[in-house]
């Protein structure tokens, strides 16, 4: 099994380049099943998870062109199963939004049910419950989700709790139902709206992306389109981190700062200088870091995928800070790692109290998460010695290239078997 092992210590320098977002580009990936022409799909990261979608979706009967560039053509004309494995959707739970598409196009689909995760229970109840009122008929047998409908009718479904991959699913499905679908207390998060635009140039009929209600004129069918996938925030800012921690000066290229107006300010509190441009920022990590309070929320709040990394930054920041974790129950795996590499960390319920101390010393350590896997890397950036990341497939799902990102800025990284 894959390893990595870095050397910590060294300052971050230099100007890196932010990848395309995976939760934006796996939702399109979906929503081509959506059309039998072609969409075609830019900046697409390289990616364990992109990788899976597409021999999920190839699978299934998809036409799927990989260009040199950072480029994918993918074709649904010729779908001829509606079926996602056991297999594929374990790995992968973004798998569960083939489901809203292969619905409302075919009227059928066989969708492996998730399963526990390592940060949480994550049922998709709601996804069921949305597409039932959208007129579905769903059965649950032998671990599958078996789905079926005529054609989808609009309807109007009211998220409980705001989910991610949930409104996915809808949106995608109600761009094909009959009549108007309203979706209230849907997910605002930048990679929902970028969805909705590429369903938009499909030729679906959707009002309201970003706001917390998104009204559906449904069509019945949808064409080709093209689109360039926005930049990956999480990815950002824990490049962000990096650099603050390393006490570096990194350039971060290639992002959108409206997508991290809050995470941006929140990490000024930390007392590290942030100047934001157009597409990029500067950071400079030489101030005192400073603790910072915070919980996880949807969007536009603290995201979820940056709780271990911020995590990091608190325990080497001077004085104690609280953690809170709102939407997942179980996301705090990485904390035991940490304080086995020397942080003071004391979990009571849903936040994690955390003392800062002067320095972090190596250990050997596992990821257990993507975003564990990246706050495990940053800790390893600025621990004493070497530190070993075991179980590192992790970060490959979510991550392009880190290990040979981090070395251009000077970190001291490598893999090993
Ligand atoms: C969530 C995060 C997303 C992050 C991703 C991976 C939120 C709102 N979502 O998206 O930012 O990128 O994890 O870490 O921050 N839930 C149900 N029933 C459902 C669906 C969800 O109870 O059918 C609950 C979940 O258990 C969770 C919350 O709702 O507590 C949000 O889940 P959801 O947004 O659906 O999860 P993801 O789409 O995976």
């Amino acid at each position: 099994m894959k390893k990595l092992v870095i050397n910590g210590g060294y300052p971050l320098k230099g100007a890196v380049k932010i990848s395309g977002a995976k939760n934006a580009a796996l939702p399109m990936m979906t929503a081509s099943i959506l059309s039998d022409h072609d969409i075609t799909l830019h900046n697409v990261p390289e990616l364990a998870d992109v990788r899976t979608m597409m021999t999920l979706l190839e699978s299934m009967g998809m036409r799927i062109n990989k260009n040199h560039d950072d480029s994918l053509k993918l074709n649904g004309a010729q779908i001829e199963s509606k079926f996602a494995s056991y297999d594929l959707v374990k790995t992968m739970r973004a798998s569960i939004m083939v489901l809203g598409p292969l619905l409302a196009k075919y009227g059928e689909a066989k969708v492996s049910l998730p399963g526990g995760c390592a940060i949480g229970a994550r049922p998709v109840d709601l996804h069921i419950q949305g597409l039932e009122k959208l007129g579905a008929n769903i059965e649950i047998k032998d671990g599958y989700i078996l789905a079926s409908a005529e054609r989808l009718k609009g309807s109007m479904y009211h998220f409980p709790i705001k989910s991610v991959t949930g409104t996915a699913n809808i949106l995608m499905a109600a761009t094909l139902a009959e009549g108007e679908t309203k979706i209230h207390n849907a997910a605002c998060e930048p990679e929902i709206t970028h969805l909705g635009e590429l369903l938009n140039s499909m030729g679906a009929k959707i009002k309201g992306l970003g706001k917390e209600c998104i009204t559906v004129e449904g069509v019945e069918n949808l064409g080709g389109a093209e689109i360039k996938i926005i930049p990956d925030r999480i990815e950002a800012i824990t490049m962000i981190i990096a650099g603050i921690i390393t006490r570096g000066e990194l350039t971060i290229q290639n992002i959108n700062p409206l997508h991290m107006r809050q995470p941006i300010e929140l990490i000024r509190q930390s007392g590290a200088r942030l100047e934001i441009f157009e597409d990029s920022l500067f950071v400079d990590g030489s101030n005192e870091i400073l603790p910072i309070d915070f919980e996880t929320q949807p969007y536009p709040a603290i995201p979820t995928d940056i709780q271990a990394q911020l995590m990091v930054l608190n325990a080497i920041a001077e004085g104690d800070s609280k953690v809170t974790e709102t939407i997942f129950e179980n996301r705090f795996m990485h904390v035991l790692e940490l304080k086995r590499m020397g942080a003071n960390i004391r979990i009571a319920g849903n936040t994690a109290e955390v003392r800062g101390v002067s320095r972090l010393n190596s250990a050997p350590v596992m990821a257990t998460d993507l975003r564990a896997s990246a706050a495990l890397i940053l800790a390893g950036l600025i621990a004493d010695g070497e530190t070993i990341i075991d179980r590192i497939y992790h970060l490959d799902r979510g991550y392009e290239n880190l290990e040979e990102k981090l070395s251009n800025i000077g970190a001291k990284v490598q893999r090993i078997d």
